[in-house]
């Protein structure tokens, strides 16, 4: 057995439709004065908003991030709405781009000046703040409620910087599917690709573990099954359920075997020419599993029985044509992109050296050029 390290921050997972409706106790339980809630703008106008100053109380400040991957200028806003006064209670509800933003903006607070100075995958200090962190998704996707980890857009756009801390983790996720229902069915079916790539990349990267390895067989199962029901139908809580109890695994299972080239694409494309980080993985994960299938041994075989393909590419191929993201890569880029760019920036990924199968930047740019067609539902065929 390869040595390896499992890590998981987050205290308390409670899972049950209406959970929203538990956060009084919570905040009461931990004697909670001043509550604040960082809000992902889809809901700002809503009645959730409402509900949520019900729950906490009067004092409660709100503050809506806008519905984008964040960069560091919305991160900075929400860092000065915490600063503005004390708050001994962060309850952050959205898709990842408010998770994430909530995160890092809370530890700005507690690690004045740059934002820099503690972005950093490892071996960087953050001073903890002494607030409780609550995080509840309404999306089933990136997990970053249990994630150690927050993806940020630099000022410019040309590269994302990656924020890593146990103290950055929330203590409780708050898990309740009925917040997951007014989700578009785009959106359902690129988050819910995203947590597809987060369990295929973590069960298969040379850093998959024991430990993982279970979660991510769990997360593909559950969400094998159950992302194209929520995405065919949208108040179907039982489905949305299993794809956010899904989305959190898959997150338990990256967090410590991290993720693969598919993820090194999507970085590339969101950062050059902001692709949305679902979509963009669901281009990519067919084609970058086709590549890696000599690499894939016995866990090939599992992930074609989990998905229903004679290959893991072509299962996963089949699921992303059933929700509606079979796409050919030129309609999301603008004309004249540069291909050999994205290919030269997707080899800076720190997912490279996790991948099953070791690409060159050749390697990548084939693999780019297959995603300007799409499959079809049918095998990926790469010839690489
Ligand atoms: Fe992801």
């Amino acid at each position: 057995m390869h040595p390896f390290t499992f890590l998981h921050s987050t205290r308390r997972v409670i899972f049950a439709p209406g959970a929203l409706d538990r956060l009084a106790d919570l905040a009461k339980e931990h004697g909670v004065q001043r509550p604040a809630v960082v809000l992902d703008g889809y809901f700002a106008t809503q009645p959730l908003r409402d509900r949520l100053v019900a729950l906490l109380g009067p004092a409660t400040r709100v503050h809506p991030v806008p519905q984008q991957e964040p960069d560091l200028r919305i991160v900075e806003s929400c860092r000065a709405f915490l600063a503005a006064e004390p708050f001994d209670m962060l309850v952050a509800v959205g898709g990842g781009s408010a998770m994430d933003a909530a995160k890092v903006a809370r530890m700005l607070v507690s690690n004045p000046g740059e934002a820099s100075a503690i972005a950093g995958p490892v071996g960087v200090r953050m001073r903890p703040h002494a607030s409780l962190l609550v995080c509840v998704p309404t999306t089933a996707g990136t997990g970053s409620e249990v994630s150690e980890s927050s993806v940020i857009a630099a000022l410019d756009g040309s590269y994302k910087l990656i924020f890593r801390s146990a103290e950055m983790t929330a203590s409780i996720a708050l898990l309740d599917p009925t917040l997951t229902t007014s989700a578009p069915a785009g959106v359902t079916a690129a988050s819910g690709y995203d947590a597809v790539t987060h369990a295929v990349e973590a069960f298969t990267a040379k850093t998959a573990n024991p430990m993982t390895d279970p979660i991510a067989l769990a997360a593909m199962e559950s969400l094998a099954r159950h992302l194209p029901i929520a995405h065919a139908e949208p108040g179907n809580v039982e489905a949305r359920g299993a794809c956010l109890v899904a989305s959190m695994q898959a997150a338990i299972a990256f967090n410590s075997a991290n993720l693969g080239i598919a993820h090194a694409i999507s970085g590339a494309l969101g950062a050059l020419h902001h692709v949305g980080h679902g979509l963009a993985n669901a281009l990519a994960l067919p084609w970058t599993m086709a590549f890696n299938q000599p690499a894939l041994g016995a866990k090939g075989e599992t992930i074609a029985r989990i998905f229903g393909g004679r290959s893991a590419a072509e299962g996963l191929s089949k699921l992303r044509h059933r929700v509606g993201l079979d796409i050919a890569l030129d309609r999301v880029l603008p004309a004249g992109a540069d291909y050999d760019a994205i290919a030269a920036g997707s080899m800076k990924s720190g997912q490279v050296r996790v991948n099953p199968r070791t690409p060159t930047v050749a390697d990548m740019r084939a693999i780019l050029e297959a995603m300007r067609r799409p499959t079809g539902g049918t095998q990926p065929e790469l010839g690489l």
